[in-house]
């Protein structure tokens, strides 16, 4: 059993990782930043943790996590302005990354994004930012001497997945189902094997089970 803490705990992936994990035993804690989320984590089994990235510092951070094992963060400001994408989703993980380290926590999955990712569209400064600063957060965090995996899907799709995945260390690019990512962090919180992995993610034919079982170094 271990003891999960998800930022982004009431997102697309995160609400559906709750529950994966709960089933398999472990204890989850989930950051919420409006009190009113509290009630439907607390109903899902889910620690609510009340919190903002938005001015999270690392004293705080710290608090949070504290009595945790593993760290997974799927938040994300989802293109709601260059300033929120700077502080959630590049500001965040380094955060977290300083707390952990000054707590001696070890275990992070971090929901980064495809490199890939709209190749071949219009440019949207947006967009652009986004790519990079999620670049740099998965540069700060493979800097570290923390047991991390940065998961890199591609394209989210609002739904559940039908357990099948293409998992790898460079793949095409594709859609995945939201619902695979989480099963897919699910996995990796219960395979530790798995360290300082940067696995792409899409849908595909393998399912979850397998494709983690195969990333695992001899
Ligand atoms: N969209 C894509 O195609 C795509 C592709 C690759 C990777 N990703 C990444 O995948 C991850 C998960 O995506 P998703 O679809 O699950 O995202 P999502 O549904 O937009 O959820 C984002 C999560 O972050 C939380 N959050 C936002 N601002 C916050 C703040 N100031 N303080 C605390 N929590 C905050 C949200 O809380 P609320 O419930 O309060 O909003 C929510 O739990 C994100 O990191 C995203 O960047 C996305």
């Amino acid at each position: 059993m271990s003891r999960v803490f998800i930022f982004g705990a009431t997102g697309g992936v995160g609400h559906r990782l709750c529950p994966l994990l709960i089933a398999a035993g472990h204890r989850v804690s989930g950051l919420h930043r409006d009190p009113a989320q509290a009630e439907a984590l607390r109903a899902a089994g889910v620690e609510p943790v009340l919190g903002d990235l938005m001015t999270l510092d690392v004293d705080a951070a710290i608090e949070l996590i504290r009595d945790h094992d593993v760290i997974v963060f799927s938040a994300g400001a989802a293109g709601s302005g260059p300033e929120r994408t700077r502080t959630i989703d590049g500001h965040g993980p380094v955060t977290v990354i300083a707390a952990m380290r000054a707590l001696g926590l070890r275990r992070l999955l971090l929901v980064s994004a495809f490199p890939e990712a709209r190749r071949g569209l219009e440019i949207r400064p947006g967009f652009e930012l986004y790519m990079q600063v999620k670049k740099q957060a998965d540069a700060a965090l493979a800097a570290t001497e923390l047991d991390w995996v940065i998961l890199r899907p591609g394209t989210l799709v609002h739904a559940d997945g039908d357990g099948r995945v293409a998992a790898g260390l460079a793949l095409p690019y594709g859609n995945v189902a939201r619902g695979s990512v989480a099963a897919l962090l699910a996995a990796l919180v219960d395979t530790p094997a798995i360290r300082r992995e940067i696995i792409e993610l899409t849908d595909g034919e393998t399912p979850v089970a397998e494709a983690v079982a195969a990333l695992v170094r001899e």
